[in-house]
Parts: structure tokens; C-alpha cells; sequence
């Protein structure tokens, strides 16, 4: 079946499927393996200290892949704060540029004149975000699309996150925006249910994190195998309810429906054989799925 919505031709992918950054990680090994099989892989375009390590990142996927793939910035500190930290992002921006990179992803607060920087080198923008409030002010700086990250996903938790499910079912009443969906998504069903609720695309982080071709150590892989999704100490942590400040979670509720460490193409093929099945049963009979919005 052939995959259409507003950010597959956007982006220009195959299929409606995303991978998170990971911080303090180099993913360009991974971000070739996802977009090979049809998703948009995403590289952390803040892991690279040095100019020139980032421009091999990206020679070295566009000379494994001719498939979309995009790059993330998502500084801890706002973009255009501190003097420097600006210079060095506008820096590899440049060569993403130069490298005919397509889409840019950023996270992280005041992003608004790298934003606009972005697209004025006519590329894509998508701006990502981990509550509605700030989805709301995000919109009105012009993003391409949201990446909207419920309560259950990992990396940087904020207090005021709500879950997956309410964030699409009010992302339809308050933002115009198209969204992609993030947070607790690992399987087909999670990106059908996305799909169904209005979202454009789905952004999967520990899915992916799991994976053979994926950086990080094995053990951590196998942390992920045996988390337990219905574990409460596992959910207040992940949920972060303990604090009102905002800090980094390595763990997901995502972690759930994985039980062995396959590979990229693998785990790929099983959320859309999974996805495609359940319309099939859902009488769906045509060849082209199309969740574009009309
Ligand atoms: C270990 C780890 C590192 C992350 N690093 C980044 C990062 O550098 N930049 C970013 O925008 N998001 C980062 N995230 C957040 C993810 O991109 C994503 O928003 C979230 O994890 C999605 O939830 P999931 O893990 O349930 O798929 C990270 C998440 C994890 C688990």
C-alpha cells in the first residue's frame, strides 16, 4: 500500500514515520538505516562539536541513501541567548544548506529568528514541542509542522506535559499546524490511533533506540526490552510527576510493546504490516492510504 500524508510529501519520505534525536549521541549509522526503509531519519545535529565531523555526518548518509533524512538542533540553552551558541548553530545550519539537506527540526525555546533563518534558506521546519501552550506560541512562528511529545515519551519532560491521546484529540480544536505525534509510539496500532486523531506522522525516539543499528550500549538496549510499562515506579519516573522543574528522561512508556532488539527494517516493516492489517480489517480495500488533510 502506498503512504500519503501532508509531511510524507513535505518531507518527501515513504513512509508517515520519524526518529527522535538523541542527545550526546551519534546516530548517523541509524539515521541511514531509517531512512533506507522508507521513514525520515533524523540526525543530532547538536552531538557534532566540530564543523567539519557534522559535514562527514551528512556526506556519509547522502552517500548511503538518496532518501529524505533530516537534522535536529535542540540546544538545552536558547538559540540566539548566548552569542556563541547562535554563531555555531547558524554555522552547521549553513552547511546543511550547502549539503542540500531538506527538512530541520528543532526543540528548544526562543528558536524563532533560527527559524525564520531556516526558512529562508527554503527548507523545511518543523518545531518541536512537549505542551499545547507551547505548541499554541509555536505555531505563530511559521513551523512547516509541531512534533507535539506526550507524557509518556522520553527525553526532556516538562511538569505541564499532557498525554498523546488529549494532546491530539485538542491538537485538532487549537492548532492548525499540521502535527506529527510523539511520545509512547512503537507499533503499528500507536501509529494508526495518531493517524486516525489528526496527525500527520508519528516521531518515535526509543523505538528506534532499541534497534541493532542504533548507538547506544547494549545494556541500555536491554533496559528497554525489560522495562515494564505497568511498573508504577517506572511511570512516575517517565511521567516525572516528583518535581515541577523540568528534567531529562532516558526512559519511555513506548519501551512496552518491544521485546527483542531487531533491526531498523525490521521494526519499520512490522509497524506498517501491523497498521496496514488493521485497516484491512477495518474493510479499508484501497491501495492508497491518504490521511492528508483536506
Ligand atoms: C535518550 C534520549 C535522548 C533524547 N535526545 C533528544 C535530543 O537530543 N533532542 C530532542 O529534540 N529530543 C530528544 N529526545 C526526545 C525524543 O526525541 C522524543 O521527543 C521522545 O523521546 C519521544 O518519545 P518516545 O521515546 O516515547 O518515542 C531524547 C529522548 C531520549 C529517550
Amino acid at each position: 500500500m502506498k503512504w500519503k500524508t501532508t509531511i510524507t510529501e513535505l518531507i518527501g519520505c515513504k513512509y508517515p514515520i520519524l526518529s527522535g534525536a538523541f542527545a550526546k549521541l551519534d546516530n548517523t549509522k541509524l539515521v541511514t538505516a531509517i531512512s533506507k526503509t522508507g521513514g525520515c531519519g533524523v540526525l543530532t545535529g547538536s552531538y557534532f562539536k566540530r564543523e567539519e565531523k557534522f559535514r562527514n555526518a551528512l556526506l556519509e548518509i547522502k552517500n548511503n541513501t538518496n532518501n529524505a533524512f533530516a537534522v535536529n538542533f535542540s540546544p538545552f540553552t536558547p538559540i540566539g541567548f548566548q552569542k556563541d551558541l547562535s554563531e555555531m548553530f547558524l554555522q552547521k545550519l549553513k552547511i546543511a544548506e550547502e549539503e542540500r539537506v531538506k527538512t530541520i527540526i528543532t526543540a528548544g525555546p526562543r528558536c524563532e529568528d533560527f527559524g525564520k533563518k531556516i526558512k529562508d534558506y527554503g527548507m523545511n521546519w518543523i518545531h518541536k514541542v512537549t505542551t499545547m501552550k507551547h505548541a499554541i506560541f509555536g505555531e505563530k512562528l511559521g513551523p512547516d509542522a509541531l512534533i507535539l511529545t506526550g507524557l509518556e515519551g522520553g527525553g526532556l519532560k516538562n511538569p505541564k506535559q499532557n498525554t498523546f491521546l488529549i494532546n491530539m484529540v485538542n491538537a485538532e480544536r487549537l492548532l492548525k499546524t499540521p502535527i506529527i505525534a510523539s511520545g509512547g509510539i512503537s507499533s503499528g496500532k500507536g501509529m494508526l490511533m495518531a493517524l486516525i486523531a489528526g496527525a500527520q506522522a508519528v516521531h518515535l525516539c526509543t523505538a528506534f533506540l532499541a534497534t541493532k543499528e542504533s548507538p547506544i550500549a547494549d545494556n541500555w538496549k536491554q533496559n528497554i526490552i525489560d522495562a515494564d510499562c505497568f511498573d508504577p515506579e517506572l511511570i512516575k519516573k517517565i511521567c516525572h510527576f516528583e518535581s515541577d522543574q523540568p528534567k531529562a528522561s532516558p526512559f519511555s512508556l513506548a519501551a512496552g510493546p518491544i521485546n527483542k532488539i531487531i533491526s531498523v527494517e525490521e521494526l519499520v516493516n512490522d509497524i506498517i504490516i501491523e497498521a496496514e492489517s488493521l485497516l484491512k480489517n477495518l474493510g479499508f480495500q484501497d491501495n492508497l492510504i491518504d490521511f492528508t488533510k483536506k
